[in-house]
């Protein structure tokens, strides 16, 4: 037959722990795996700007017409607003376009498709470790992988040895970097070494693609947006893939954009309309439903700064997490041990646990993270962190 010589892939390693995690009849189980906020009461919320944002829509939209191969112009100004700033000097001057895409995801994979296509033989470096589907994506657009150290067996941040990999990086290759919220380790640059990374990135030239997928969640929502807006400052050239995902808490409705900065308008022109060709052959148009909320409560001043509030209220939580769990830890005389979990930031944190470790802490204790000892922060539950730094405790 002709599937007979198809077999069988492992699952998705982070996907895969939501089923495995609701299959668990213990009610004393924790979800620390797939990269979703969580409140106090344990759920995943629509924001309330979002529920207002959808409202009108359902009131106001007329057709469900196909959005162009860019998406939304409504989405594209705002998203870029949000992501460069809004007095930025890309968007006055027309040097800077968001391309709408289905996700953060979608924006890596037009990103991947256009380096293929467009950048034949560039290779990408990404940060050892990255999120697994970094590897996987550019891997399926035929870009070459390499690595940059970031992170050592330590559980470090190691800026120097990542500098150095840089300084040897060929020239015209891409380097992806995390503009904050590191995934999977929380390990953020601090302002001085990205001032290195841009110099590398500079003289080396290098073309920088910004995973921008967790914009409010580490230090604001301006904040986050430090490095992003000095790189597209400072350099000709620079693609900036961002996700609503999470501070819209639109997962499902896969909202995100690739956003391109050129030297002049007429290089954005010729790169857009690459872009708009290679999606046609991926998706076509975009999804509309959540780049048309976003549009409205970035659009609307009085939902913008529910939202915005709605998002702080997010990080906050997470910080307050972060900071409750130490101390939870401090009895057991861990709190030194996993200090790093209160520099980190965002919603992962690195712990430092073994793969073995973590398999214990799920099979005995129901606590669900992924194998490379990445925790959800944001999925823990405030009311019970005793019980899981006890369990953490008895696993070290
Ligand atoms: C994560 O890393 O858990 C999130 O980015 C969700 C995903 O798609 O993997």
């Amino acid at each position: 037959m002709h599937f007979d010589a198809i077999g069988r892939v492992p699952g998705d390693p982070i996907l895969g722990l939501m089923g495995a995690y609701a299959n668990d009849p213990n009610p004393r189980k924790f979800d620390l795996g797939v990269g979703v906020y969580k409140d106090s009461q344990g759920l995943t919320p629509i924001p309330r700007s979002v529920k207002l944002a959808e409202q009108r829509l359902v009131d106001s939209q007329d057709t469900k017409i196909y959005i162009g191969g860019h998406g939304d112009a409504a989405f594209g100004k705002v998203i870029n607003e949000l992501v460069l700033g809004s007095d930025s000097k890309l968007i006055a001057t027309q040097r800077a376009g968001a391309t709408q895409t289905p996700g953060g995801t979608g924006a890596l994979r037009l990103s991947a498709d256009f380096i293929a296509h467009c950048l034949p033989g560039r290779g990408v470096w990404l940060s050892n470790p990255t999120w697994p589907i970094h590897e996987t994506i550019f891997a399926a657009a035929g870009v070459k992988v390499s690595h940059y150290p970031y992170v050592g067996s330590d559980n470090r941040l190691d800026v120097e040895a990542m500098l150095a990999t840089l300084n040897q990086v060929p020239e015209g290759d891409v380097v992806l970097l995390h503009a904050c919220c590191h995934n999977p380790t929380g390990f953020d640059l601090g302002h001085p070494d990205w001032q290195r990374v841009l110099d590398v990135v500079r003289s080396r030239k290098l073309l920088p693609l910004i995973d921008f997928a967790y914009q409010g969640f580490g230090d604001g929502l301006e904040q986050d947006a430090w490095a992003v807006r000095l790189f597209a400052a400072e350099l000709p050239e620079v693609l900036i893939t961002s996700s609503c995902s999470k501070n819209f808490g639109l997962y499902r409705d896969r909202t995100g954009a690739l956003i391109v900065c050129t030297q002049d308008t007429e290089k954005l022109l010729d790169v857009r309309s690459q872009l708009a060709h290679i999606a046609r052959n991926l998706w076509s148009t975009p999804p509309d439903h959540g780049a048309a909320v976003v549009a409205t409560i970035l659009g609307d001043p009085e939902l913008k700064s529910l939202w915005a509030d709605e998002v702080e209220t997010m990080r906050l939580r997470i910080a307050q997490l972060r900071a409750g769990l130490l101390e939870a830890l401090q009895p057991y005389g861990l709190a030194e041990r996993f200090a790093h979990i209160g520099v980190q930031r965002g919603m992962f944190s690195y712990t430092g646990l073994s793969p073995a470790q973590v398999q214990e802490l799920r099979d005995h204790h129901s606590v669900y993270m992924v194998s490379s000892g990445r925790a959800n922060v944001a999925g823990i539950d405030a009311s019970r962190l005793d019980l899981l730094a006890e369990a953490i405790a008895r696993v070290v």
